[in-house]
């Protein structure tokens, strides 16, 4: 099947009380490992692609990647989508050249700026049949070597849902409920420690995310900062040379409970990286002598399909609905 936008993906994860998962691509390792979990899980699937990610393996490459998978697994339906697009010329770019979805991130503007931006980029994107993502709200972290703090990000106003959606025209709508961007989603200050003495975050404010889907009966939401953060990972990463103290993510219950809601989309990167740092740290680790990347792409790889696989059965819910 050719890349699809995410019209008809959305409509059927809003019916069916599930969400679709959206996972940052940078290199073929990356593509074919939640690709392979997804054929398998006959799971629809957005493969995104940052700014930082086109700037990285170049426009070109990475179209012809996800081309590729999408030829190797016609069976389910995939998307190719730029995250965090930061302008109009670069949403262009990304329409002009294979993706099927875009989103236009002008959620740090003021409200009529964000609606102005927006909506031009959706002009041009439905010409082509592309679908555009939105942002209204901003949430914590680091995106595109863009760092927000916690106490400038701001939760979505469920009063300005209606008038931006209705102005602009735009197709889903990322809001803000507490995730957060990165590995660091939360401070320990921000968090409660459980018994095993591992920081519990906030919770999500799904009382936002249920006023918002009243004012938009039927619209497509989507979550970015949803990467969980495994500890299973931060320790493998730890145990084998690597620092990251105290990372923490969003507990998978309270992502498979938005899935169940209007959230439509879910975005997870950080928990991509980690489980491939992870096992790439540990196989050279344990194999010194080991040099061809061949060998420790190869787990690594594996190591990201049964993550993205855990994913979609057990948090997102699309498994079976390609
Ligand atoms: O939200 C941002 C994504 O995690 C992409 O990260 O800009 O480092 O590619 P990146
Ligand atoms: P994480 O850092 O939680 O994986 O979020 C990724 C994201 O929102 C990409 O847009
Ligand atoms: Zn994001």
């Amino acid at each position: 099947m050719a890349l699809v936008n995410t019209k008809e993906m959305f409509a059927k994860a809003y019916a069916g009380g599930y969400a679709v998962g959206a996972f940052n691509v940078n290199n073929m390792e990356i593509i074919q490992g939640i690709t392979e979990a997804a054929a398998e899980a006959k799971a629809p699937v957005i493969l995104q692609v940052s700014k930082g990610a086109r700037a990285y393996a170049n426009h070109t490459y990475l179209v012809k990647l996800v081309e590729a998978a999408a030829l190797v697994y016609p069976e389910i339906p995939i998307a190719l989508h730029l995250d965090h697009g930061p302008d109009f010329e670069t949403c262009k770019s990304c329409i002009d050249g294979g993706f099927t979805s875009v989103m236009i991130d002008a959620s740090s503007k003021p409200f009529e700026e964000n609606v102005e931006i927006t909506k031009k980029v959706v002009d041009y994107a439905h010409k082509y049949g592309v679908t555009v993502e939105a942002e209204l709200g901003s949430l914590a972290g680091v995106e595109d070597e863009v760092k927000v703090s916690a106490e400038d990000s701001s939760y979505t106003r469920p009063e300005e849902v209606e008038e931006f959606v209705t102005k602009t025209g735009c197709d889903s709508l990322a809001i803000a409920i507490g995730t957060s961007h990165g590995a660091y989603k939360f401070t320990a200050e921000q968090c409660t420690r459980n018994e095993k003495g591992i920081l519990v975050p906030p919770p999500l404010r799904f009382d936002i995310l249920e006023e918002v889907a009243k004012r938009l009966p039927n619209f497509p939401i989507v979550l970015h900062g949803s990467s969980s953060v495994p500890q299973e990972f931060v320790k493998m990463i730890n145990e084998n040379g690597g620092k990251l103290p105290d990372a923490v993510g969003i507990p998978e219950e309270q992502l498979r409970k938005a899935a169940e809601l209007a959230v439509c989309k879910i975005n997870i990167d950080s928990d991509i990286r980690l489980a491939m740092t992870g096992v790439v740290r540990q196989f050279l680790n344990e194999h010194p002598d080991k040099f061809d990347p061949r060998e420790y792409l190869k787990p690594a790889r594996q190591s990201i399909k049964d993550m993205v696989s855990h994913k979609i059965y057990d948090v997102l819910g699309c498994n079976g609905h390609a």
